[in-house]
């Protein structure tokens, strides 16, 4: 009896769980230092790539949550909408415990105060007005399909330009929830760790009821569950 009791008290005590800890962050750096420094740098704010469309996030400036890291870290950003494939799929070299032990090092090394902004961030769209809604999807029409396509998929007439050098993520296929969309728009692409100013920031054009009536559209009606 006394034997377990004092196992339940070392598997519940802050020193195991803290050791835990420890060892799951050194699994992730080491892959992270094998495996993921090259294009996102020791710092994590992104090693330009020559050859490269759309360059490496800066992972201090993201707003993905430890568990949507894991998620784009297995399947590569082209599964979750990005246009280009710069950023590999690693599930046929990682297990998921090393994934996961990487997203952690990311989130406790880098990311933590992006993220949890936006996780904190309060955000309510349940009683939006029928004319609120009607007018996201008007100005998404209006705005958002330019360069990310009247159905979402990322292929607006801005990226139809000779240089092709305008890369709108494909808004069907993304990870992001309603309210990480209403965020990414307002404060746009730069604010969350993209390299460059393609993604405007519409909080400057848009009050955030109307934001968040295209954020819902954007939810309910492009993108597809999975
Ligand atoms: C060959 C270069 C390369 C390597 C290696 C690489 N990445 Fe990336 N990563 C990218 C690029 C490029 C993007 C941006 C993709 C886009 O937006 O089209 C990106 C984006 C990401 C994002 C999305 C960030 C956001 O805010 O949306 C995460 C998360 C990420 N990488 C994690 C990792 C992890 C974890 C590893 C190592 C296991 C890794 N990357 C290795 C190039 C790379
Ligand atoms: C001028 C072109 C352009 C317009 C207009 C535009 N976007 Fe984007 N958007 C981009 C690009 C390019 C990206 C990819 C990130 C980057 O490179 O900055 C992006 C990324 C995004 C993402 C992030 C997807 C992800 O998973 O990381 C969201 C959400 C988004 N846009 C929403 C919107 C909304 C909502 C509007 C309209 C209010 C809009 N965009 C208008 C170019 C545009």
């Amino acid at each position: 009896m006394k034997k377990i009791a004092v196992m339940i008290m070392l598997m519940t005590s802050g020193v195991f769980a803290s050791e835990m800890n420890e060892a799951l962050m050194k699994h992730g750096k080491d892959i992270f230092q094998q495996t993921c420094i090259g294009c996102h740098g020791a710092d994590g704010k992104g090693m330009e790539q020559g050859g490269f469309n759309v360059q490496p996030r800066n992972l201090s400036k993201t707003i993905l949550s430890e568990e949507q890291i894991f998620h784009i870290a297995k399947k590569g950003a082209f599964y979750w909408g990005a246009v280009v494939t710069g950023m590999p799929a690693w599930e046929q070299v990682y297990d998921d415990a090393s994934l996961r032990a990487v997203a952690h090092y990311i989130h406790h090394t880098f990311s933590k105060k992006s993220s949890d902004y936006a996780a904190n961030f309060k955000y309510d769209s349940s009683s939006l007005s029928e004319k609120i809604l009607k007018r996201g999807k008007k100005i998404y029409g209006r705005t958002c399909a330019y360069c990310h396509g009247k159905q979402g998929h990322g292929q607006g007439v801005a990226t139809y330009n000779p240089e092709q050098s305008i890369f709108p993520y494909d808004l069907t296929k993304i990870i992001l929830s309603e309210k990480q969309v209403f965020l990414f728009a307002k404060h746009g692409g730069e604010h969350w760790g993209s390299q460059s100013d393609d993604m405007p920031a519409w909080g400057v054009k848009y009050d955030d009821e109307t934001l968040m009536g295209i954020a819902k559209y954007i939810e309910t009606k492009l993108k597809v569950q999975r």
